[in-house]
């Protein structure tokens, strides 16, 4: 099968024209695995496929996660359900972050098919961790080899009111996650900034909030440059999905008052260091 291949922006991210995610072969699976591994980001428009469908497709890719603190649909355990009603002051994921970092084994893709939509906002944004690794000079680079993450999960962040009421449930990890700053992607090699805003403490191993923070408010300023960047928008029927290990990404809230709805699924990853 040939795909009409388009760029959402010049450093990451495919809108990906003539699949149907819904019947795919192995070759044809094989070639959206490189697109992936090419782009980081991609989108895929107009798939009616159903949730037995969307969790097929994510079984390709590798084990899928049941979250820890978040309840699946009750006949799909393993796909969420993110929804932002008009009365919610607060959507989920609105801050740059790459999923389950506070895991030890972070989760390895993340996927989206949107079911409601707003008529105009609730775009999400990603940010391409190799492209602005790559960026800095090596000076920087030779002092960020060795520093090392603490992120232990933060049930207290804002989050929309359904999303909210779950999360209280469950119990918060007993251990931080521990992960590289800077981690080389298992398939490409290539070495990606690894880090994330607010969702966990902001702090490095070794170091206090307070002696961390200036240089990780200056790396996420740096990694989320427009540059680095690409804003995907959503239509109904859009299956987009990402690389967590070289993705930051970050749902913009900018639609109070309407209804916005996603099925979410993560494919399970592996340790970082
Ligand atoms: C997420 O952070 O996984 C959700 C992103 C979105 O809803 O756009």
């Amino acid at each position: 099968m040939t795909f009409e291949v388009t760029p959402l922006a010049g450093a990451i991210g495919a809108e990906v024209g003539g699949a149907d995610l819904g019947a795919l072969d192995d070759a044809t699976f094989a070639e959206i695995r490189r697109l992936m591994a090419a782009h980081c980001v991609l989108a895929f428009r107009d798939q009616d496929i159903t949730p037995g469908q969307l969790l097929e497709f994510a079984k390709r890719w590798g084990d899928v996660h049941l979250h820890p603190y978040l309840d699946g649909l009750p006949e799909h355990p393993e796909i969420i359900e993110i929804v932002k009603n008009p009365e919610d002051t607060h959507n989920f994921g609105d801050h740059w972050h790459t999923d389950q970092i506070f895991s030890p084994t972070p989760a390895m893709g993340t996927m989206l098919h949107a079911k409601e939509v707003p008529s105009a906002g609730g775009d999400t944004l990603f940010a391409n961790m190799y492209a602005c690794y790559d960026a800095l000079s090596e000076g920087m680079k030779e002092m960020l080899a060795g520093l090392r993450t603490y992120n232990l999960y933060d049930k207290t962040a804002d989050r929309s009111g359904r999303m909210r009421a779950k999360i209280p449930d469950k119990d918060t990890p007993a251990a931080p996650a521990i992960h590289p700053l800077v981690r080389t992607h298992p398939e490409t090699g290539r070495p990606a900034l690894y880090l994330t805003d607010r969702q966990t403490t902001r702090r490095f191993a070794e170091m206090s909030e307070a002696e961390s923070a200036p240089l990780l408010d200056f790396l996420l300023g740096h990694a989320t440059r427009p540059e680095f960047t690409c804003r995907l928008r959503w239509e109904v029927g859009t299956l987009a999905l990402w690389d967590n290990r070289c993705v930051l990404h970050t749902a913009l809230d900018d639609y109070p008052g309407h209804r916005r709805v996603m099925h979410r699924i993560t494919i399970k990853g592996e340790a970082t260091g």
